[in-house]
C-alpha cells in the first residue's frame, strides 16, 4: 500500500503535467517556458476572526493546493483561464478594468494592481489555474491571490519578500474586492512549514513555525464540507468587523487612547475586564469572542509544544462554541456539521474552516481512526442535510509547506 504523502506527491504531478499541457494548448506558451506555482489551501485551529484585529493566529498550510501553470506572454496582456470557471480573463497591464462582482478575474486584476503601486509590471502573463476546493473555508482567494502575485513576480523578474506579499495579498482583497479581512490566509499560504504550527502575530507581522512534539500522537487534518457556498462579500464578514471596530472604539475611550487604529489587540484583557460593561449588544459579544479567543492562541501554542493534542482539540472545539455564540456566525449546516464532528470518537477537536459562514468544518482526527471518521461524519450529515450531500464530501490530508515556485 502506499502512503498517503506519496499517494498526493503522485496525483499533484498529474496534475501539473497536465496544466502544463494546457498552458501550451491553450496559448501556444513554449513548453520550455512554462513554469508552475503552487499555492496550498490553509487551516486555521485557532485564532478564528482576530486577525482583522490584529491578534494572533495560529495556522498551517495543507497538502491540497491551487496550481497555476504560467509563461510570460510575449506583449503586456494578460490572459488567464481556469479549469475550475469558464471563460478567459484577458486584459492589459496598462489598462486593468474594475471589479466585476462574483468574477474570478477579479484575483489576477487586483494582483496586478496592487503589485502595480511599487513595482514596474512590464511583461504580461498567460496561465491556467486549477483548485480542487473553492467552496470557502479554507482561503481558495488567497491562495489563487498568491499564486498570482507571485507568478506575475517570476515574469518579470521580481524579487519580492514574502512579508510585502502576505500584504500584498491583503491589498488584493481589502483595496480590490472590498472585504476587510487581516493577514491569516496569505501569511498561512506563504509562510507555513510541513508538520509545523505558524503563529502569526497580525500586528507586528511576525512569525514563529513551532514543530510538532516528538511524543504528539499522528494526526490527520479532515476537512468536512458542508455543500454552502457563498462568497465573503456577501456574508456578514465585514459588519463582523465593523462590530469589533465600534467595539475597540469605546473600550480605547475609555482608557484614554487614542482610537487610530481602533482594534481590539490595543486594548489589553485586564482593560477589557474592567471596562466591558460599557459594552452591549454586538459589539459586547465581538469583544468576548476576541479576548477569549486570543487566550485560547496562547493556551493552543503551550498545548502544541507539548505534544498535547487533546488539550489543542478540546480550545479548537472551545473556539467553535465562541465563534456561534459570541462571534455569531455559522449557518445551520455548518452548525451541524460541527456537533457532528464533536461528537464522533477519534476527533481531538473541530471547529469551522475561516470565517466560518460557509464552506466547511475542520477537525484534528488520530490517523488511524482518520477514515472511520470521514466516513460517519459524512455519513450523518448527509443523514441530517440529504439536499447537501451531493457536494459535502469528507476529506483528509495533512500539514505541508508554503506557496512555492516548483
Ligand atoms: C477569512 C478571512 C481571514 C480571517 C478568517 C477568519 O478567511 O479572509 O482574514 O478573518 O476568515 O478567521
Amino acid at each position: 500500500m502506499i502512503s498517503a504523502t506519496l499517494e498526493q506527491t503522485m496525483r499533484d504531478e498529474t496534475s501539473v503535467e497536465s496544466l502544463r499541457h494546457e498552458l501550451v494548448n491553450r496559448y501556444g506558451a513554449p513548453t520550455s517556458a512554462v513554469r508552475v506555482v503552487r499555492a496550498p489551501y490553509r487551516i486555521c485551529p485557532l485564532g478564528a476572526h482576530i486577525d482583522h484585529q490584529l491578534g494572533p493566529v495560529c495556522a498551517m498550510a495543507i497538502d491540497q493546493a491551487v496550481l497555476t501553470a504560467y509563461a510570460p506572454s510575449a506583449s503586456n496582456e494578460v490572459r488567464l483561464s481556469s479549469l475550475d470557471y469558464p471563460g478567459e480573463v484577458r486584459f492589459r497591464l496598462d489598462d486593468v478594468p474594475d471589479r466585476q462582482p462574483g468574477d474570478w478575474g477579479n484575483f489576477p486584476r487586483g494582483a496586478v494592481r496592487v503589485l502595480q503601486k511599487n513595482h514596474d509590471l512590464g511583461t504580461g502573463i498567460c496561465g491556467v489555474t486549477a483548485g480542487r476546493f473553492s467552496a470557502g473555508g479554507l482561503s481558495s482567494s488567497a491562495a489563487v491571490s498568491v499564486a498570482l502575485l507571485l507568478a506575475l513576480e517570476d515574469v518579470n523578474g521580481l524579487d519580492v519578500p514574502r512579508e510585502e506579499n502576505i500584504l500584498l495579498g491583503q491589498g488584493i482583497e481589502n483595496e480590490y474586492l472590498g472585504l476587510h479581512s487581516g493577514i491569516l490566509d496569505q501569511s498561512a499560504i506563504l509562510l507555513s512549514k510541513q508538520n509545523h504550527l505558524t503563529l502569526i502575530d497580525c500586528q507586528s507581522v511576525q512569525y514563529r513555525l513551532i514543530p510538532s512534539h516528538p511524543a504528539m500522537p499522528p494526526y490527520s487534518i479532515l476537512l468536512a464540507f458542508s455543500g454552502l457556498t457563498k462568497a465573503l462579500v456577501g456574508t456578514d464578514y465585514n459588519r463582523r468587523v465593523a462590530e469589533c471596530t465600534e467595539a475597540a472604539t469605546i473600550l480605547l475611550n475609555a482608557v484614554g487612547r487614542d482610537i487610530d487604529p481602533a482594534v481590539l489587540r490595543r486594548v489589553s484583557a485586564d482593560e477589557h475586564a474592567d471596562n466591558q460593561k460599557l459594552l452591549t449588544g454586538a459589539p459586547a459579544l465581538r469583544a468576548a469572542h476576541f479576548f477569549s479567543e486570543v487566550d485560547r492562541v496562547t493556551k493552543g501554542v503551550e498545548a502544541w509544544q507539548q505534544g498535547d493534542l487533546e488539550a489543542f482539540g478540546h480550545l479548537m472545539s472551545d473556539s467553535g462554541v465562541s465563534s456561534i455564540n459570541n462571534y455569531e456566525c455559522g449557518s445551520p449546516p455548518l452548525v451541524d456539521l460541527y456537533e457532528i464532528l464533536i461528537k464522533t470518537e477519534g476527533v481531538y477537536g473541530a471547529r469551522f474552516s475561516g470565517a466560518g459562514f460557509r464552506g466547511c468544518c475542520v477537525a484534528l482526527v488520530q490517523r488511524d481512526a482518520g477514515p472511520d471518521v470521514a466516513e460517519h461524519v459524512r455519513r450523518e450529515y448527509a443523514q441530517r442535510h440529504p439536499d447537501l450531500a451531493h457536494d459535502a464530501p469528507a476529506v483528509l490530508c495533512h500539514s505541508d509547506d508554503g506557496a512555492r515556485i516548483l
